[in-house]
């Protein structure tokens, strides 16, 4: 093989796109590039080209290269179809025919098939490439391997490389891996940990194309040089929502066996959307060239993100993707594939600056167009009177935008009412001479655009970053990671739950339409089922909230919506009437799953609820610290509490954890919460007491067989659960029963076996708990859904 000598030696330091220097010096030499998989679909779209781009701007600067195109197929088959791909790759705009016809000649004479399949193949290769080092008598710079094969095989020709391909001390050795890196948390650590056994970490380059797209790469720096108008802005009090979206017009016929295992989520949300995501939002970093500090900025959002419940996630599948997945899978007519080719997922980060804003996923395949981008979308609070065209009215908004759609080039957007961006270096220049385009709501226009001098494809600049040694735009082992520890849960939430069906291009119409509540995230067309609707062919009148007597009380029936409004509203007019007569209610409320359909109701719908003269006390708490999900209080806070203007002063958590430690009888914790009822609550009277009641019949935490009826005056004790955790502090049947108003609110059918016995039942305070329930003055309110009741 030729080897092109070049005279001038210099070092291989590049500079980056955005200016700084990305890498150390390194010793010039020759650079043996492999890419194993040399004639797949990515090798002939983008590879080959990169890294003719990369021959070509280095051509004059003191490397050698060989290239190799490796593959399965022995070389007398591959060899043509090699050529065919390699004599493909085009010259930039500004280069000349002749020398371009150089160009190309030269890269082809340096290039190579060879068949890479077994380990005698890979030490064939090293033996070819000392023999040409020894030959030419140059110095080796590195050996570069890029593995554009399926994700299977990455374990085992790393260990071939590791066993045959290592250059000597002094050169380099850089391994290029596509995704996917796993298909779950667990699968990702193993690779991680296989890949491990053979390379060192310094040594994997895991690609992910989005950071090599310029407008991404372009977020931090952007960041950075605006810091000034950004800073004051970059946060909750300003910012609306930040939505990452791609959407694309294509389907996936022809990868089907690959795309039915992954699904949009895996493929390209827990990967590019995810990566733009932590640009947005983590801190930036004082040294932009470290690749450590970006990636410890990166992890810390990661730690913040809150979890992704199945309800930040809605999915789709496009209408035909049934049909393809029967033909390529070999599949036969009533088989059904749940993988979704759309979602949207809506993230939250817990973070003072983030707290609350929605961060908005969006991916789909045979969408109404192709287009990609992240829009930070701003509150503006200018009011317009007349001049509904002034661009003060309109939105204001970022766009990052990463290519095609309506605008067709990448770019990014400042509207005109945030401030105008600092334009730095000479790698992106303003734009000002527009094509009639509207962009996101706003004619083009109405912002500041600015655009990369030259469009440089993603891989040619992964590339050429690869040859730099610059790790800073690939994924680390830790930062996969973290990303897979995001969506793992979520994905394991959804595994069979049915994507809707969408018929795919304009016929989606609003189909795919998204509706935003609280920190929830749903199709806005979706017919809610609630209620009577449930019941096929009764109407809705036989079933609306009906009165009656249970075990001696009164009684409140109707389906869980239904009754779940009536107790709200039931406790509202209690609270009025409370506040009306003495100025304060106090409310007792329980823990547990039960009424947390009742918190909802009340955060969301009861505006003039009197919170500001509401005092808030536990029913009981587990012995756990508040911070838990477990935590009673933990529970009230995020789905009550903080959702509604109530003083923290009016808040009374159960002081479960003392001196350091739980529930312990001599820190007397229950004694402590006697006192301040005591203190605050009129005659130790609560006026509404909120409880439910076990399978075993337990109510508050006040368990049976453990003499609860024993503890005598006592408002407040530690008690014994059968479950975990075990420790509780509870009121006692003495505070319970002297509340004004008890309500017991029973729901769900897993209730009515337990309904059936207690409504047969004697009062068995010891066996049942709930039985011991008797308000000395107050009124008892038995609240029982239509599923508890009738089963
Ligand atoms: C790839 C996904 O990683 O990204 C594809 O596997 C997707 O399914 C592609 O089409 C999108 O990339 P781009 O650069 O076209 O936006």
């Amino acid at each position: 093989m030729f080897v092109a000598v070049l005279l001038l030696l210099v070092t291989l330091s590049v500079q980056g796109r955005n200016g700084e220097k990305k890498a150390e010096a390194q010793r010039p030499g020759h650079v043996s590039v492999v890419i194993v998989g040399a004639t797949g679909d990515l090798a002939k779209r983008y590879l080959w080209q990169g890294f003719f781009e990369q021959y070509v701007n280095q051509v004059s600067g003191g490397n050698t290269f060989s290239f190799y195109g490796g593959g399965l197929s022995p070389a007398s088959t591959a060899t043509p179809i090699f050529f065919e791909i390699v004599k493909a790759v085009s010259c930039s705009k500004e280069t000349s025919p002749d020398r371009c016809a150089l160009l190309k000649e030269q890269f082809l004479r340096l290039a190579e098939y060879r068949q890479l399949k077994t380990l005698e193949d890979y030490q064939e290769l090293a033996k070819n490439i000392e023999k040409e080092l020894q030959q030419e008598g140059i110095p080796e710079a590195g050996r570069l391997f890029y593995l554009s094969v399926p994700a299977f095989a990455y374990a085992d020709i790393a260990d071939k490389i590791n066993n045959s391909c290592r250059p000597a001390s002094g050169a380099w050795l850089r391994v290029v891996l596509e995704k996917p890196f796993g298909h779950d948390f667990r699968s990702a650590q193993l690779l991680a940990s296989q890949l491990g056994s053979s390379l060192k970490d310094e040594e994997m380059f895991r690609i992910d194309h989005y950071l090599g797209k310029q407008v991404v790469a372009k977020i931090l720096p952007f960041r950075v040089e605006n810091k000034k108008y950004l800073d004051p802005i970059w946060n909750k009090h300003h910012i609306e929502r930040v939505e990452i979206i791609l959407k694309e017009t294509l389907d996936v016929k022809g990868r089907i066996p690959f795309y039915d295992q992954y699904g949009v989520i895996r493929d390209v949300m827990q990967n590019h959307l995810t990566e733009v995501m932590t640009l947005l939002t983590m801190r930036l970093p004082v040294n932009m060239s470290s690749t450590e500090e970006v990636l410890q900025n990166k992890m810390q959002i990661f730690s913040n993100l809150l979890p992704i419940g199945k309800n930040q996630a809605v999915t789709g599948q496009y209408q035909a993707y049934k049909t393809s997945v029967q033909q390529e899978m070999n599949k036969t007519k009533d088989h059904v594939s749940l993988t979704p080719t759309f979602a949207a997922v809506l993230a939250h980060i817990d973070e003072a600056q983030y707290e609350g804003v929605p961060i908005i996923l969006i991916s789909g395949k045979m969408l109404d167009e192709r287009v990609g981008y992240a829009r930070i979308l701003f509150k503006n609070n200018v009011f317009c009177l007349q001049n509904h065209n002034s661009v003060h009215c309109k939105p204001k908004q970022i766009v990052f935008h990463f290519g095609h759609g309506q605008l067709k080039y990448p770019a990014i957007l400042v509207s005109k009412n945030l401030f105008k961006p600092v334009l730095k270096e000479g790698q992106w220049k303003e734009v000002t001479e527009h094509t009639d385009v509207d962009v996101l709501g706003l004619p083009i226009s109405d912002y500041y655009v600015q655009t990369p001098s030259e469009n440089r494809e993603a891989y040619s600049e992964l590339i050429s970053q690869i040859f730099a040694g610059s790790k800073n735009s690939f994924i680390s082992a830790e930062n996969l990671l973290a990303s897979w520890g995001l969506w793992t849960p979520l994905l394991s939430s959804l595994a069979g739950s049915f994507p809707r069906i969408y018929p795919g291009g304009a016929d989606n119409g609003d189909m795919l339409d998204l509706r935003m509540k609280g920190k929830d995230i749903s199709y806005s067309s979706e017919v809610v089922i609630i209620g009577a609707d449930q019941m096929s062919g009764t109407s809705a009148k036989d079933f609306q909230v009906m009165q009656g007597k249970f075990r001696s009380a009164a009684m409140v029936s109707a389906w869980s919506e239904e009754l779940v409004e009536r107790l709200a509203a039931d406790i509202q007019a209690s609270a009025e009437a409370a506040v009306r007569e003495g100025g304060v209610f106090h409310l007792a409320l329980s823990g547990g799953s039960s009424p947390l359909a009742l918190f909802h109701r009340l955060a969301l719908h009861h505006f003039s609820f009197p919170w500001r003269d509401t005092h808030v006390w536990m029913v009981d708490e587990r012995c756990v610290p508040p911070t838990e999900l477990e935590s009673n209080f933990h529970s009230l806070h995020d789905h009550l509490l903080q959702h509604v203007r109530i003083p923290y002063f009016n808040i009374h958590p159960m002081p479960v954890q003392l001196n350091q430690r739980l529930c312990v009888e001599e820190d007397a914790g229950a004694l402590l919460y006697e006192k301040e009822v005591r203190k605050l609550v009129n005659g130790s009277s609560f006026h509404f007491v909120l409880l439910g009641v076990g399978y075993d019949g337990h109510t508050a935490s006040l368990f049976p067989n453990s003499k609860v009826s024993e503890l005598g005056d006592r408002l407040a004790a530690l008690t014994e659960s059968p479950v975990k955790p075990h420790q509780r502090m509870s009121l006692t049947f003495s505070a319970i029963n002297q509340a004004r108003t008890v309500a017991l609110l029973v729901m769900g059918k897993g209730k009515h076996e337990l309904i059936t016995q207690l409504s047969r039942m004697k009062d068995n305070p010891d066996k049942w708990p709930v039985t011991g329930v008797k308000p000395d003055d107050g009124k008892l309110v038995w609240y029982i859904d239509y599923d508890a009741l009738l089963g």
